[in-house]
């Protein structure tokens, strides 16, 4: 399972994107919103710290088909080829999908509550699809039963889609949906910051190093000693 950042915070991004083993970065319209900013500014910015090789997600707003293709073509235009386009998974999305598909543009179906969605956007060429796991739970279903199930849908069928988990408000979930081995999970910085967050863990490495320079000297490491 793939790790993605879920956010247009440049200053987060750096941060998490320096410390930990991610594959890109995932936006929509509400977290570009977030800053404040021209929205491609903040694309290109976040483009420049990942690099041309990693994921970069972004979305169109047009609501016609016609409209959301030509979004997509100036995200493409602005972001470079490794950039996927966030398409909304309801009836003119799933036209708009068909188009981008033959035009060999990339595609994340976004806005996914159900498996039949996720079926018709693997059906419709997407590359990835993106369920949104605490939305569905706090809607009274199950977030990962319905990740889970859309992952299913695509093996049994042979269907070259997987599922990019989003929308999410603990660790917890997210490594729920890493023993299934879904195709990637897409993370709030703040999400990510609480991955690694435990006493006992500081306590321990604290230990080592007390140890060690009780050992050697102050300040020495396996470098310096
Ligand atoms: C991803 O595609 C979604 O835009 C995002 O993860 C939604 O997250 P939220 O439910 O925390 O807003």
């Amino acid at each position: 399972m793939k790790l993605i950042i879920d956010d247009a915070d440049v200053k987060a991004i750096r941060r998490i994107w320096d410390y930990y083993p991610c594959a890109g970065v995932t936006t929509n319209p509400s977290i570009l919103a977030k800053s404040g900013r021209p929205p491609f500014e903040v694309l290109r910015e976040i483009r420049a710290i990942i690099g041309p090789d990693a994921q970069l997600h972004a979305q169109v707003i047009a609501r016609e088909a016609d409209g959301m293709v030509k979004d997509a073509e100036r995200i493409v235009r602005e972001l470079g080829d490794n950039t996927y386009v966030k398409v909304p998974s309801l009836p003119e999305g799933f036209k708009a999908m068909k188009a981008l598909h033959a035009k060999g543009i990339k595609i994340t179906a976004t806005a996914i509550y159900t498996p039949m969605q996720g079926y018709l956007a693997g059906m419709c060429g997407a590359q990835y699809a993106a369920p949104y796991v605490n939305r569905i739970d706090n809607m009274g279903y199950d977030g990962i039963k319905v990740a889970c199930e859309i992952h299913e849908i695509y093996k049994k069928n042979d269907i070259p889609c997987e599922v990019l988990a989003a929308s999410f408000k603990n660790s917890q979930q997210v490594l729920e949906l890493c023993k299934y081995g879904i195709g990637a999970a897409t993370v709030a910085c703040s999400v990510i910051d609480n991955f690694v967050k435990n006493a006992a863990i500081d306590e321990a490495v604290e230990a080592f190093i007390h140890d060690f320079e009780g050992l050697t000297a102050k300040g020495t490491t396996m470098s310096s000693c």
